[in-house]
This record gives C-alpha cells, structure tokens and sequence, in this order.
C-alpha cells in the first residue's frame, strides 16, 4: 500500500469513497456536494490530502486542514441556490433530517465558543468498506501527524457523530481524547509532541 497526495485527477473516486463510507451532512446533501468539496479541498493551501493507493486504485483517503475555522467557512460556501432547493426538497421528502443539520450547526457553534483560534482537525477520513480493519485508517492518522510535526503543529483535532462508535473506537485507540460533546456530536484532540 503507498500513501501519497491527491491531485485533481482523483477527486471523482475520493468523493465516491466519502460517499460510500461516510454518512455526514455531505453525503446526505448528495454526491454532487461531495465531488465540490474535494475539488476544493484537494486544491486549498488550508489543507492537504493523502490517499492510500493499492496498486493504482484509491482506497482509502484523508484531509486535514489547518485552521477548521476556515474549512468550515468553505463548507458552507459549497451551496449553490439550486443546491439549496434540491436540499429543500431531500428535507421536505424525508431524505435529510432538519434536526440533523440543526445540530450539525449546533455542535459547530459550540466547537466554535471551545476553539476560538485557529486549530488543525481532521475534516475527512474514510477507508473503503472492504478494506477496512486493516491498518490503513491508522497509517493514514499517522502519516498526516508527521506531516503536522515537521510544521510544529502541537495538537491535532477531529470531529464524529456520537453513535459512531466504530470512528470512536478508532481515534481512541490511536490515543485521541474527547475534549467536547454537544448536540449528538464529539469533539476529540491529540497531543503530538
Ligand atoms: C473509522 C475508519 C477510518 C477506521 O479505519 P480502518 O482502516 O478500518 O482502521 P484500522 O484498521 O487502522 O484500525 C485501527 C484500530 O482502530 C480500532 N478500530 C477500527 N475499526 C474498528 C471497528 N470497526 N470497531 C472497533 N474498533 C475499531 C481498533 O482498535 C483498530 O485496531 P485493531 O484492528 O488492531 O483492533 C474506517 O472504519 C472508516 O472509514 N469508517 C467509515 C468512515 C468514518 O466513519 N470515518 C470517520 C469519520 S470522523
């Protein structure tokens, strides 16, 4: 397995692993949110992403940003009118919860009175389902620490749902402590000197 980072030309099969794996806001807006996102993130100064590669398929990938505050911003700017319509008519339909962006925004507030500098989190990591268990989510965490380190980053944070209790279980053992937790959401840090 080779871990390097993703260009452009591997935005579409990011975004279908996110999708697949991951069920954020995101990927409850849709697939076309998700392919905005990493074309942003994958080419922002304000993070970097490392894929995890098995021969020359993606499988697995992660972003880490070095100021949230920012990521978040940049999230929120995703949505075009129409995203919002057809956003509009996933709620109305049943397809997306309002209590579950309520609380996505709640918990972001919170994080927000907590952080109110700048701090490097963890936006996205997800390994694909059948490659998991494996020991790439870690050698990911791991290659995006040293990578903080050589910047003299001291603290890496990451943000999951509280009935995610396989992310939970991972970031614990990787020695992430929970710092916050808020509207259905936790917030996690690690030390890295
Ligand atoms: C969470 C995730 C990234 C973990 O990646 P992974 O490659 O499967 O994890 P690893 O194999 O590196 O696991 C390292 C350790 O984490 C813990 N862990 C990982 N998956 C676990 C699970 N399903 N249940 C309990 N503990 C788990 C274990 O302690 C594991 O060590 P072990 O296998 O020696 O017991 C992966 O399950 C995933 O992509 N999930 C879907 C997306 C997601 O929820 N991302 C996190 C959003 S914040």
């Amino acid at each position: 397995m080779l871990v390097k980072p993703l260009t452009l030309k591997d935005f579409q099969k990011a975004s279908l692993i996110h999708f697949s794996t991951l069920s954020d806001i995101s990927s409850l807006c849709g697939l076309g949110i998700v392919k905005k996102l990493y074309k942003k993130l994958i080419s922002d100064d304000n993070h970097f992403c490392l894929g995890a590669w098995q021969r020359t398929d993606l499988i697995a990938l992660i972003t880490v940003s070095y100021d949230m505050n920012n990521s978040d911003k940049l999230m929120h700017g995703l949505f075009s009118f129409s995203d919002f319509l057809r956003i509009t008519m996933k709620i109305l339909t049943g397809k997306l919860s309002l209590w579950r962006i309520f609380q996505r925004l709640v918990f972001e507030n919170s994080v927000k009175r907590y952080l109110p500098n700048k701090y490097s989190s963890i936006v996205t990591l997800c390994v694909e389902d059948k490659f998991q268990r494996k020991g790439i989510g870690k050698k990911l965490v791991k290659t995006a620490i040293m990578r903080l380190k050589e910047k003299k980053i001291n603290y890496l944070y990451v943000d999951t749902r509280e009935d995610n209790l396989k992310a939970l279980s991972f970031y614990k053992s990787l020695g992430f402590k929970i710092v916050l937790q808020s509207a259905g959401g936790i917030l996690l840090k690690i030390k890295l000197k």
